[in-house]
């Protein structure tokens, strides 16, 4: 049977992997969309290293294990989650077509699984909270003017997020050349380069006209009446902040009451003050690749954050999940929970709701499988005994777990 979007029901129902929810999305919107969300900076090795790295985990299982019961369920921060994994923050999804964000917090809340919604959404705070049955958290970014970040952030605490996530790794954009090469842009525009791949995706391209513009929703309120600069100038000249350092987490903890996490930590010395400036957790993180290109993968770094922050701070990862078992290994190493980052985008942009839905129903089934063929009844009690990873990323050799001055 078809759906609306070409995507039939069988095609996404039988969709095995996230890797075939991925190829689902490719067929379904342009190239410039589609790249925009599976591509990185530069030179893409950090992405690349992301995904080749979290194959380098191994599984050391135990057999013949009475694994009759699951348990799937974790607590992060005093939050109990369903399954160890949360939909992190991405932004400007509705390039994806259909609703974009107001999709995937609907398939969340159907699972009880917590939303985290981006400062960049192409829905306002309010609207995504709206459509939300279950937990939300909202991301942050750090930007110049006080009096923005607080207006956000009481808008987030007044539509009842319980976590704020400081996205810390974007002083600047990540160089995508993917995007440069497509003539990529928010709002996105019609050019030569581009124009056969909106011929082509002619339900795509009608999707984006039926809401509002796209663009930074969260800020019309706040960008209007300011100045008559044009909204990119606005964003680049009012809101960019490169003067953001520890002092801003320090008095973010002061006005924000629920937990707070920093986000984008690759080193012991940053995940040793983000402990000191009162966060309750990080998110061991490159940005999925599509920041400071170069950087190793959160993988290879999270042994060692770990042993040295992991008993004062909640652990999240990300980076490089395609499955309910990279999930596994990343929480056999030391993290709490993880967040997923392209996942969900795929599965919104491969069929709206039912798309993330069916991305969270594959996690959830292979956590489930994971769990039993490792030999474990409860998530709880995965812990390094059941995963080897390569020696150099031990904090002595690695010379991003090296702690800076
Ligand atoms: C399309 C897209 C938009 C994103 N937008 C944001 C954002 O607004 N804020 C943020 O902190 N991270 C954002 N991210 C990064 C993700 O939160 C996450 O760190 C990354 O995608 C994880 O890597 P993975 O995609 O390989 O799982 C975005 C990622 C993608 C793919």
């Amino acid at each position: 049977m078809l759906v609306a979007g070409g995507i039939s029901t069988d095609a996404l129902g039988t969709a095995p992997t996230i890797a075939d929810i991925r190829l689902l999305a490719k067929r379904r919107i342009p190239k410039m969309a589609f790249d925009f969300a599976d591509g990185g900076a530069d030179a893409e090795n950090t992405l690349r290293a992301n995904i080749d790295d979290l194959a380098k985990v191994t599984f050391i299982p135990r057999s013949l294990v009475d694994v009759s019961q699951q348990r799937l369920e974790t607590t992060i921060a005093g939050e109990k989650m369903p399954l160890p994994i949360l939909l992190g923050p991405a932004g400007s999804v509705r390039i994806f077509g259909g609703d974009g964000e107001l999709s995937a917090v609907r398939a969340a809340g159907k699972a009880g699984l917590t939303y985290t919604i981006s400062t960049a959404s192409s829905w306002s705070i309010e609207e995504i909270a709206a459509e939300a049955t279950g937990p939300l958290w909202f991301q942050l970014y750090m930007w110049r003017n006080r009096e923005t970040v607080r207006t956000l952030v009481d808008r987030a605490a007044a539509v009842g997020c319980t976590a704020l996530v400081v996205t810390v790794d974007v002083a600047v954009n990540g160089k995508r050349a993917r995007d440069h090469r497509n003539g990529m842009s928010i709002p996105p525009k019609v050019t030569l380069r581009n124009a056969l791949g909106v011929a082509r995706h002619p339900k795509w391209f009608a999707s984006l006209m039926r809401g509002p513009a796209i663009g930074f929703r969260n800020l019309q309120g706040i960008a209007e009446g300011s100045s008559a600069m044009s909204h990119q100038e606005y964003i680049n000249t009012e809101l960019v902040n490169l003067s953001a350092t520890w002092e801003d987490i320090v008095w973010l903890r002061s006005i924000w009451k629920g937990p707070l996490f920093v986000k984008g930590v690759m080193s012991l010395g940053d995940a040793d003050r983000a402990a000191d400036a009162g966060a309750d957790g990080i998110f061991v993180s490159n940005h999925g690749g599509r920041q400071l290109d170069g950087l190793p993968s959160s993988i290879s770094v999270l042994p060692g954050i770990v042993d040295s922050v992991g008993d004062r701070l909640n652990i999240i990862f990300d980076g490089g999940i395609r499955s309910g078992g990279d999930v596994m290994k990343a929480k056999a190493i030391g993290a709490d929970a993880v967040a997923l980052g392209r996942s969900w985008v795929w599965g919104a942009a491969a069929a709206g709701e039912r798309g993330v839905e069916r991305v969270i129903n594959i996690y959830r089934a292979e956590l489930r499988e994971t769990l039993i063929l490792l030999g474990l009844d409860d998530v709880a009690d995965l812990d390094r005994q059941f995963v080897s990873w390569p020696r150099e990323w031990s904090p002595e050799r690695d010379p991003a777990s090296v702690p800076l001055p």
